[in-house]
């Protein structure tokens, strides 16, 4: 299997309620290691960016008021497979729909609230990735 990278936000519903550890610890006990991340709080321009790919969806002014409502947590994650995997571990993006075990089943408030953002394929984690590290940040 290829070791990958994807890129990871821990987002404001999550830190609000002090989940920055035990998202990690879900993280790394599924075997992804985390290379590099920094807490910050996006800005409006930042947000809109990331989340270009949903501009035309009715959710997208909401989506990017909360992810500006509250500190963040962006990492890059390493591993075999690693954007498939976290993923999974995440669990489906409604927690409702979301698998025993998942970080969105154990934490996720609601479609929206759902505690994380991972990457869904090689290209979109190349490009959100290089949004928010420099090369030297990340150290594998
Ligand atoms: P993400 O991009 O955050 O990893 O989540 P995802 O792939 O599972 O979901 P996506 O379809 O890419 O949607 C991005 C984020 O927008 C919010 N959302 N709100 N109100 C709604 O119906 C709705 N649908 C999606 C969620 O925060 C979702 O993670
Ligand atoms: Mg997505």
């Amino acid at each position: 299997m290829a070791l990958e990278r994807t890129f990871s936000i821990i987002k404001p519903d999550a830190t609000a309620r002090n989940l920055t550890g035990a998202i990690n610890a879900m993280i790394e006990e599924a075997g992804l290691r985390i290379v590099a991340q920094k807490r910050l709080r996006m800005t409006r321009d930042q947000a809109e960016t990331f989340y270009a790919v949903h501009k035309e969806r009715p959710f997208f002014g909401e989506l990017v008021d909360f992810m500006i409502s509250g500190p963040v947590v962006v990492q890059v994650l390493e591993g075999d497979n690693a954007i498939a995997k976290y993923r999974e571990v995440m669990g489906a993006t409604n927690p409702e729909n979301a698998a025993d075990g998942t970080i969105r089943k154990a934490f996720a408030n609601n479609v929206q609230e759902n505690s994380v953002h991972g990457s869904d394929a090689p290209e979109t984690a190349a490009m959100e990735i290089a949004q928010w590290f420099s090369g030297n940040e990340i150290v594998g």
